[in-house]
């Protein structure tokens, strides 16, 4: 993905956040856990800011449902944030998560923040066949899903998030760890 000086990308879409989410979730690269069950899901892309510099150490922060489609609201089950490396990237292993009422598109949330205020979204899955019958789902969420010979499932999608600037009143400090 290149942009000129003046060219901006696409922002991600924010989405709502829903009633599910919690604070604290654990720093970790996988929510697969004892107990856990359901079709192994790697996610992995990149996050990107509006200028398509990729952004390090950003915070991924996952919230979703089980393969039942129950959210773990005591503990941090299917909870998780991971950081970007220095190239931007991130992955997650998780599960495809069920469906629940009265929602009809598979989905994982996800706040990410770099920078920049926190965005709050949702991803859905390309092959999902439901996905397209639910009120919230867009294109622009979509993760590519392809099957992978092990029976898991691999996706990728990119972030791209709005750092802050100078007119947002931050300190130069903040603005220092912008990526330019
Ligand atoms: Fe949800």
């Amino acid at each position: 993905m290149t942009t000129s000086d003046t060219e901006e990308l696409t922002l991600t879409p924010a989405q709502i956040e829903g009633p599910y989410y919690k604070v604290g979730s654990p720093k970790r690269s996988t929510l697969i856990e004892p107990g856990i069950t359901g079709t192994p899901l790697v996610l992995t892309g990149q996050v990107l800011n509006e200028r398509g510099k990729p952004i390090p150490d950003a915070v991924l922060d996952f919230w979703q449902s089980d393969d039942r489609g129950n959210y773990d609201m005591v503990g941090n089950i299917l909870r998780g944030h991971v950081l970007t490396d220095q190239h931007g990237r991130y992955s997650l292993e998780t599960i495809v998560p069920a469906c629940y009422e009265p929602r009809q598109a598979r989905h994982v949330h996800v706040k990410v923040q770099g920078v920049s205020r926190p965005y709050t979204t949702q991803l859905y899955f390309s092959d999902d066949p439901d996905r397209v019958k639910d009120n919230f789902y867009m294109k622009e969420l979509e993760v590519q899903i392809d099957d992978l010979p092990d029976g898991r499932k691999r996706g990728q999608y990119t972030f791209v998030i709005r750092q802050v600037t100078e007119k947002d009143n931050v300190t130069p400090e903040s603005l220092a760890s912008r990526v330019a």
